[in-house]
């Protein structure tokens, strides 16, 4: 455990998200963001190899919500939902969160993975781009509020 941390690395265990998670799951998600996803969106995913969940005994402590699709042949990752409880944030857990969604996307076989994110989030960016993620577009007017998304990309080959 790491001295003086609200939570530790040591504490926190990753694991597949379960039935039973999903309403701290959807309770997190209303805490975090403004366009919450609703709980039947969380519920679609539940088997997904890369919808894990953080949790601190007895606490959720953050999750990731990720999938693969084929397009033309190839299995594109995409990075769909990721949090961490406002308490619980700068200890590593959203880079472990990260990590382990796409070490589940590339044993399904993704041969890229992709995410969206607002432009403002430094946060979730600078996290993106130190896992290996690059820019590679610009959407304008992503986001119901007007904001623009960045579609950040990452290949396995170059990472
Ligand atoms: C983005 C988020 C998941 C990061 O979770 P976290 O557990 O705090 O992240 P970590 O502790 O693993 O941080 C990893 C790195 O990300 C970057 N980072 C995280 N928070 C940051 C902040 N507030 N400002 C700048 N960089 C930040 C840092 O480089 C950090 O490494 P460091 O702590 O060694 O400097 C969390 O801030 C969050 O839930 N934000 C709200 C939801 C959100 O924006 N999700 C992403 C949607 S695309």
């Amino acid at each position: 455990m790491t001295t003086g941390s609200a939570v530790g690395n040591n504490d926190v265990a990753v694991r597949q998200a379960t039935r039973a998670d999903l309403l701290a799951v959807s309770r997190m998600e209303k805490r975090v963001f403004d366009e919450p996803w609703s709980y039947s969106a969380f519920e679609r995913f539940l088997g997904e190899p890369a919808f894990l969940v953080a949790e601190r005994e007895p606490e959720l402590v953050g999750y990731v919500v990720a999938d693969s699709t084929a397009l033309h042949g190839r299995s594109v990752g995409h990075i769909k939902d990721l949090a961490v409880g406002p308490e619980f944030r700068r200890h590593g857990v959203g880079r472990r969160l990260l990590r382990e969604a796409i070490s589940q996307l590339l044993l399904v076989d993704a041969n890229s993975i992709k995410l969206e994110v607002r432009e403002s989030n430094t946060a979730a960016r600078q996290l993106y781009v130190e896992e290996g993620f690059e820019p590679f577009r610009r959407v304008p007017r992503y986001y119901s509020d007007g904001e623009a998304a960045l579609v950040l990309g990452y290949n396995p080959v170059d990472a």
